[in-house]
C-alpha cells in the first residue's frame, strides 16, 4: 500500500501526461513518501470494454486508492475532455472510490483552448467519486519533453507544479488528523 497513488489515463505508450506524472512521483519519493503508479494500460482491455466490476486488477486498484492518503489523476485531453479509457476505468471503480481523499488533477493537451477540460470534465468526474479536488495543473504539449526525466523546463510551470504538490501534502495531513 502507498501514501500516494498516481493514476495515468493515457492509452499511449510514450505519454506526455505520464512523463509529468512520473516527474511528480519522483519529487514525492524524494520527500520520503511511498508512491504507487497505476496506468489504464495495465488493466485488461476486456475488463474496461465490458465494464467488469469483478476485475481483480480493478479491485486491486480500488484497494490501493482506498488505502492511500492522496491521489493524483492524469489524463491527456481527448476531444476537449479526459480520455475515454480513463472514464472506462472510473466507471468500474466503487462510486465512493476517492472518499475523504484529496485528489490532484493533471492534464496535458495540444491546445490552450482546452485548458478548461480540467474544470469542466476531469474535476467533476473526480468529485463524482467523492474526491476533494485540488486546483490542478494543465501542461501544453509544447511545454513537455516526454523523453526527459525532467520533462518540464519552464521555471514558472515547475513552480506551479511544486505548489500543487505542497497543497496535496497539506491536505493529506489534514485528512490524517481527522482519521
Ligand atoms: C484522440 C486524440 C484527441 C485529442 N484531442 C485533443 C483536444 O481536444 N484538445 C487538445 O488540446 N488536445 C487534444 N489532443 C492532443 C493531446 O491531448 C496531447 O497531445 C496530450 O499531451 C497527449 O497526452 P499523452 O501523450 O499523455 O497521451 C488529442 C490527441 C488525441 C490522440
Amino acid at each position: 500500500m502507498y501514501d500516494i497513488v498516481i493514476i495515468s489515463g493515457s492509452p499511449s505508450s510514450e505519454s506526455r501526461s505520464q512523463s509529468v506524472l512520473k516527474y511528480i512521483g519522483n519529487i514525492l519519493k524524494n520527500k520520503g513518501l511511498s508512491v504507487g503508479h497505476i496506468s489504464v494500460r495495465d488493466v485488461p482491455a476486456e475488463d474496461l470494454m465490458f465494464g467488469n466490476f469483478n476485475s481483480p486488477e480493478v479491485n486491486d486498484i480500488a484497494e490501493n486508492i482506498k488505502n492511500a492518503k492522496g491521489v493524483i489523476v492524469g489524463s491527456p485531453v481527448y476531444k476537449a475532455a479526459y480520455s475515454g479509457v480513463l472514464k472506462s476505468l472510473f466507471d468500474i471503480l466503487p462510486q465512493d472510490a476517492f472518499k475523504d481523499t484529496p485528489v490532484l488533477p493533471v492534464m496535458s493537451g495540444g491546445s490552450i483552448s482546452h485548458l478548461l477540460a480540467l474544470e469542466y470534465a476531469l474535476k467533476p468526474l473526480i468529485s463524482t467519486l467523492k474526491g476533494t479536488t485540488l486546483k490542478g495543473v494543465y501542461y501544453l504539449d509544447s511545454q513537455v519533453d516526454k523523453t526527459s526525466d525532467s520533462p518540464i523546463q519552464e521555471a514558472e510551470l515547475i513552480q506551479r507544479t511544486e505548489t500543487q504538490i505542497e497543497d496535496l501534502l497539506e491536505k493529506m495531513d489534514l485528512e490524517k488528523s481527522f482519521s
